[in-house]
């Protein structure tokens, strides 16, 4: 198969782990017959330092002309004091909303041979961990009313959190639909005891409900969920909650699977083109010093041949080489514990492409 791959090589440390992830695409094209034509794509700081703009049109107009697009993480210190419609993450919205990604997919899973990294105790690990946050991706509170004014000589600022019935219920839909693949639980993530667009969240849900009789379907309040997610996580299965819960719930349920450089995600809308990431930022402490953890990335890589191109053996070759390379003991920084091998974003790389 050809496919045409937006790349967004991102800033600080971000290039390192796209790097990795494309010599892993192209040993895969290699082995499977396929051809990946990459198109680069400046967003973030790149497009800021280059077009004075995070996301310019012409740029998102390559991910739309794409097959998919593969990003690293932008943004850093060097474009922290700029003025919220020019921040490298703005980009990010942008192109999220540009392209109709309403589903960000997030999975926490942990991999055996972390255990150890993980900050949770043992017999909490035992009993498993793996399940998946369905994000709501481009509503709520991103993409409300944000102002600051004066009001009586004093800055008062504002930001609105709206949600409409359709957009619920497309995000529901893929709530119930990935349960439904897995094993059956459903938890809506909320605030209802406190926000209106919770309540409505909560009303749709419902319809939705009757659709799926086989799904053990329940309700929790965001601030006990971030609770129960290291309490006891194993009663986790899938997770489909507003944009900003999911953002910080996304955070959390990385950090106790071992590593947030280890969790990959992808984001999709109504067609198969969609946004594959890794949910870490673009670690500026240690841009360019070949310490970054590329698996994220890679991982990102093989869910995009599993869900927008169709090559779910050409995916799970991916996951079992790094399986393989984790097996070995090969550890980045961020994950390394006693007993392992520390190496290098780049030697992590090489060590992948040799299992595959
Ligand atoms: C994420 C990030 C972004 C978000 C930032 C960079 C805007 O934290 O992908 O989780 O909040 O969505
Ligand atoms: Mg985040």
């Amino acid at each position: 198969m050809n496919k045409n791959i937006a790349v967004i090589w991102g800033d600080c440390s971000s290039p390192e782990i796209v790097e990795q992830a494309i010599r892993v695409l192209d040993k895969v094209a290699q082995k499977h017959g396929h051809t990946f034509t990459y198109t680069p794509v400046a967003m973030g700081g790149e497009a800021i330092d280059k077009y004075g703009d995070p996301l310019p049109q012409h740029e998102l107009d390559k991910c739309l002309a794409s097959d998919s697009v593969l990003l690293g993480a932008i943004g850093g210190p060097k474009w922290e004091g700029l003025p919220g419609e020019q921040r490298p993450e703005k980009g990010l919205l942008r192109l999220r909303s540009g392209m109709g990604l309403y589903a960000n997919n997030r999975p926490a899973k942990i991999w055996p041979q972390l255990a150890a990294a993980s900050p949770l105790k043992q017999e909490i690990v035992d009993r498993g961990i793996d399940f998946i946050v369905v994000r709501e991706l481009i509503g709520g509170v991103y993409f409300g009313e944000h102002t600051t004014k004066e009001v009586d000589g004093q800055l008062v600022a504002l930001d609105t959190m709206p949600y409409s019935e359709s957009e619920i219920e497309r995000i529901g839909r893929i709530g119930f639909e990935t349960a439904m693949k897995r094993r059956k639980k459903l938890t809506c993530v909320d605030k209802a005891n406190v926000l209106d667009t919770s309540r409505l969240w909560r009303k749709v849900m419902h319809r939705l409900q009757e659709e799926y009789p086989e799904v053990e379907y329940s309700e929790m309040f965001v601030d006990n969920c971030a609770m129960q997610i290291c309490k006891d996580p194993s009663q986790f299965d899938v997770i489909v909650t507003e944009n900003m819960f999911g953002d910080i719930l996304s955070d959390e349920a990385s950090q106790i699977t071992g590593s947030i450089g280890m969790v990959p995600s992808s984001s999709l809308g109504a067609t198969s083109c969609g946004l594959y990431e890794p949910i870490h930022g673009s670690a500026p402490d240690i841009a360019g010093q070949d310490k970054v953890n590329p698996i994220a990335c890679i991982l990102s890589a093989a869910m995009m041949l599993r869900y927008s191109f169709d090559m779910a053996q050409e995916a799970d070759e991916v996951e079992a080489a790094v399986n393989a390379v984790l097996d070995q003991g090969l550890r980045t920084a961020d994950m390394m514990s006693e007993g392992c091998t520390l190496v290098g974003c780049k030697a992590m790389g090489d060590a992948i492409l040799a299992q595959l």
